[in-house]
């Protein structure tokens, strides 16, 4: 039996990662969301297993993140086995570059304050929150979800102009895991960053055709940075595959506050 905190389950990966993980009855799998009613609807309707509890919590408010935690304690005893920092923003920004979006000045700022509290300081907080738990798991592995867009090679390569505030904000995301990698290992726990590769979750929602013509420009950077690239992976096979990375990985087998792509491999798409 293992316990797992995933946060963003409303939908995409952090959906499909409640859906493999909660397969195992004797698991106990603790979803955070912004909207508790709609996603406890959800998963009633789409997975309908006891062992999920959806529990309402903004990755960017500690206190939600320190009631969320002792919510999940009442149900294990005290301890928790995994976190996955899932929870992440993608603006439609991320279609143009700082060429666009120096414009307007005050709107770039925003936009990047908005994407770091989302994409680093809200793990940071969610690890924070949790630790006491994890120190007292069995499994003791800290897990966030990450991107090769947060790579400079991935930038440099086709010259990716795009995603500026994304590939930033995850980039400290995976300072902060070596950060938390530094004051943990010790003790036992691993934390390291993954980037599941392009993924088929729709995060974007194009919506116009300024937007789809923009996003085929992003998908060409995607193609000059692995030729090989051909589109995202379904959401199924991505989960699965971070999560057997998952599994794999040890604090003494070179994982420990490492960042990696789910393949372990580059190019990451
Ligand atoms: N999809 C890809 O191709 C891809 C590639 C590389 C890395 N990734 C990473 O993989 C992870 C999942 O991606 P995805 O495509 O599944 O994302 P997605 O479909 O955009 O879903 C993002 C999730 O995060 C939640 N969220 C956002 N801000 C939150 C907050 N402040 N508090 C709590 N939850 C919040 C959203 O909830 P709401 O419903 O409340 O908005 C939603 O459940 C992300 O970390 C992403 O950066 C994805």
């Amino acid at each position: 039996m293992s316990s797992y905190v995933i946060s963003g389950v409303s939908r995409g990966l952090g959906f499909e990662f409640v859906r493999q993980l909660s397969v195992d009855p004797a698991n106990k799998v603790f979803g955070l969301v912004r909207n508790k009613a709609a996603v406890d609807a959800k998963v009633a309707s789409e997975i309908g297993r006891s062992n999920i509890y959806i529990i309402q919590a903004d990755t960017t408010d500690p206190d939600a993140l320190k009631a969320a935690a002792q919510q999940v304690s009442a149900k294990t005893g005290g301890t928790l086995d995994y976190i996955i920092a899932n929870a992440a923003l993608q603006a439609k920004t991320a279609l143009v570059g700082f060429e666009t979006l120096a414009k307007d000045p005050k709107a770039l700022e925003e936009d990047l304050i908005e994407h770091f509290k989302v994409n680093t300081i809200g793990p940071i907080h969610l690890f924070n929150a949790f630790m006491p738990l994890i120190l007292k798991g069995k499994a003791k592995k800290v897990i966030a979800i990450s991107t090769g867009a947060s790579d400079p090679e991935m930038t440099l390569k086709p010259d990716m102009y795009q995603a500026t505030g994304y590939s930033i904000t995850k980039a400290a995301l995976n300072m902060a895991v070596a950060k938390f990698s530094a004051s943990y290992r010790e003790k036992g726990v691993l934390f390291m960053a993954i980037c599941p590769g392009a993924v088929d979750t729709g995060s974007l929602q194009i919506a116009t055709e300024e937007e789809g013509a923009l996003a085929m420009a992003l998908f060409g950077k995607f193609k000059a940075y692995s030729p090989t690239f051909e589109g995202p992976t379904p959401v199924d096979a991505a989960a699965k595959s971070v999560l057997a990375l998952v599994n794999k990985a040890t604090v003494d087998g070179g994982y420990a506050g490492v960042f990696i792509s789910h393949t372990e491999k580059k190019p990451y798409l």
